[in-house]
């Protein structure tokens, strides 16, 4: 057993104007201030960010951006830097599967993203996971454990225990075919843990909490969390529900 607090994140992706991510916002806060012994946390589009961060003062539930830059001024027209988004969040997502999928985000990016976010005092949620060709092949170890020990070059001990990794098997992310809490434990354990554990050492390789993202509904969050090496989860289409979105927090306290 570890001590690992329980941990959820609901990433809005590209999805609600800002009054329909103060709509969807009111629909769950208070259902979800209510359950205790869960870190949560929301990742509007930057457009809701200040709206929605202005209605979780004081409520238990975190605020995060889903991309940034690494650099913190300057002339990168479109991007928004870690001051930035610390302004507002505490919370920051890097390398998810569709910023490397479709905006060529690289692992060197990953890590340049993530030494920035440790630099400000964000709290980087790094997602990791292999595609479908690379899972049917048999590769789902060599190209997490490559993510990782990439995506945290150069990064100290200290900090890597503030790191949340997400385990997001690009094949189950919209797809509706979640993996199995079964095959996702085991690529934790064996891709993740392992891999943390050679880069740094086995008590942080147990203190680094890991989700698992893909796919997560109301009725498969319980499988998922009862999973030893799985300590919550990033939802995407289900943290657009309220109803959802507070089933799979409380599934985690
Ligand atoms: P879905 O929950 O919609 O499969 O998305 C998962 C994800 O990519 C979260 O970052």
């Amino acid at each position: 057993m570890t001590d690992r607090k329980p941990f959820v994140a609901g990433n809005w992706k590209m999805n609600k104007t800002f009054a329909e991510a103060r709509e969807l916002v009111a629909a769950m806060l208070k259902p979800l201030s209510g359950i205790a012994g869960v870190e949560k946390v929301l990742c509007p589009p930057f457009t809701s960010i200040p709206v929605v961060a202005s209605m979780l003062v004081g409520a238990d539930v975190g605020l995060g951006a889903q991309n940034m830059h690494w650099e913190e001024k300057g002339a990168f027209t479109g991007e928004l830097s870690p001051s930035m988004v610390k302004e507002f969040c505490a919370y920051i997502i890097i390398g998810h599967s569709e910023r490397r999928a479709y905006f060529g985000e690289t692992d060197e990016q990953v890590n340049k993203k993530l030494h920035a976010a440790m630099k400000i005092g964000l709290v980087p949620i790094v997602c990791v996971g292999e595609t479908l060709d690379e899972y049917e092949s048999g590769r789902t170890g060599e190209v997490v454990s490559r993510q990782i020990k990439l995506g945290f070059a150069g990064v100290d001990f200290a900090s890597a225990q503030r790191i949340v990794i997400a385990y997001e098997p690009v094949w189950a992310i919209g797809t509706g075919k979640a993996s199995s809490g079964e095959n996702a434990n085991e690529a934790v354990k064996q891709a993740i843990r392992r891999t943390l554990s050679a880069t740094f050492n086995e008590a942080i390789a147990q203190s680094i909490r890991v989700l698992y993202g893909g796919s997560v509904t109301g009725s498969n969050a319980p499988e998922f969390f009862s999973q030893p090496e799985i300590d919550g989860a990033l939802v995407g289409g289900a943290s657009l529900k309220p109803d959802e979105f507070v089933a799979i927090v409380k599934a985690a306290a």
